[in-house]
């Protein structure tokens, strides 16, 4: 038997998705539990539901994007995807949620603003230690604006172009006009930094100005997403081409503590002490702190538990900050 607050964070992760099936099953669980004489439990329910299809119905509609897959010579630098993640999986600062939902509203009203002869923002820059939501908050995109999420693939770009990476690289852009989505280019700064001959640093530099020209020039529709995790070193006339800069950092208390109970909620026991775990978990990225609730969950479900163990989190919490110290140290 599910438990009420189960139910409830079901029905956080999904309400708002498009699917009468969901709303009707969700609707038939609101029932039951009033049936039951759960009337609290059975409001709140019904109650976020409506609050979705209000949600659903009040927005734009948004155009449905015909299922694409790059072709030819495309393929080997693209790879696309169709996510589903909502932004309330994310757990950022206050800030940086305040800017990604203005991107959502921009682009979800993009019709509306070229009407005026307004650009909505489409051009970000996220920058930020590993695991910290960079490539995450490229899924939320495409998800929430329901496009598809394209991939760019810098090494095939460099690697097996080599004397034509320039030339490959157009062709990606040519993408971005004829196929609006969300295009990704992932730590796209390592261009910059490999090791290679002088031949395939010289070409890397040529390669990564030519991708920020592509970037101010291009007037698609599409959202270019860039991610790196060395703000620090970019020079400000990079920061100039984006729309805007967004900044990602290591979780801060509030945050490790949303991470915890977001991640754990369909195994959260009566037992658990958020604030030890909090403690174990300070220093760790999102990322750390999501896969160890993962592996402590793995270990309920493989001990046919309902529920995780305060002492499984923690160990595998312990773990993660150990392997983190030695990397520091090696
Ligand atoms: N802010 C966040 N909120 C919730 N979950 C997160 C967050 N950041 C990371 N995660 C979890 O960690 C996983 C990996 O994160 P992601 O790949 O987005 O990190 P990243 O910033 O792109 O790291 P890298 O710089 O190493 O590429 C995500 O799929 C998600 O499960
Ligand atoms: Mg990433």
């Amino acid at each position: 038997m599910a438990r009420a607050d189960q139910l409830i964070a079901l029905l956080r992760a999904y309400a708002g998705e498009q699917d009468a099936q969901f709303t009707a099953v969700a609707l038939q669980m609101a029932a039951g539990e009033a049936q039951k004489g759960h009337t609290r439990l059975a409001a709140e329910l019904k109650a976020l539901i409506e609050a979705a299809q209000v949600r659903q119905v009040s927005r734009p509609a948004v155009r449905p994007v015909p299922l694409a897959q790059p072709k030819g010579e495309l393929a080997e630098l693209l790879t696309v995807q169709y996510p589903r993640h909502h932004l309330t999986e994310m757990v950022v600062s206050a800030e940086v949620a305040l800017k990604l939902e203005r991107v959502l509203r921009e682009q979800r009203y993009h019709e509306r603003l070229s009407g005026h002869g307004l650009v909505p923002r489409r051009k970000l820059l996220l920058v930020g230690p590993p695991g910290t939501g960079k490539t995450l908050t490229a899924s939320v995109l495409a998800a929430e604006l329901r496009l598809p999420l394209f991939v760019a693939r810098f090494d095939s770009l460099i690697t097996k172009f080599m004397g034509e990476s320039a030339s490959k690289l157009r062709l990606v852009f040519e993408s971005l006009k004829a196929t609006r989505g969300v295009y990704l280019f992932d730590e796209f700064d390592s261009l910059g930094l490999q090791r290679g001959s002088q031949h395939d640093v010289a070409e890397m530099r040529r390669t990564l100005n030519m991708f920020l020209q592509l970037i101010e020039q291009d007037a698609s529709e599409s959202l270019i997403v860039a991610a790196t995790n060395h703000g620090e070193s970019l020079d400000t006339a990079l920061f100039r081409r984006f729309d805007d800069v967004i900044r990602y950092e290591a979780p801060d208390v509030s945050q490790i503590e949303r991470l915890l109970r977001n991640s754990l909620a369909l195994f959260d026991g009566p037992t658990l002490d958020y604030t030890r775990l909090v403690a174990a978990a300070n220093g760790l990225s999102h990322s750390d702190i999501v896969r160890a609730c993962q592996d402590a969950m793995k270990d309920a479900v493989l001990e046919n538990q309902t529920g995780v163990s305060q002492e499984s989190v923690l160990q595998h919490l312990d773990e993660r900050s150990a392997s983190l110290r030695h990397m520091k140290f090696s």
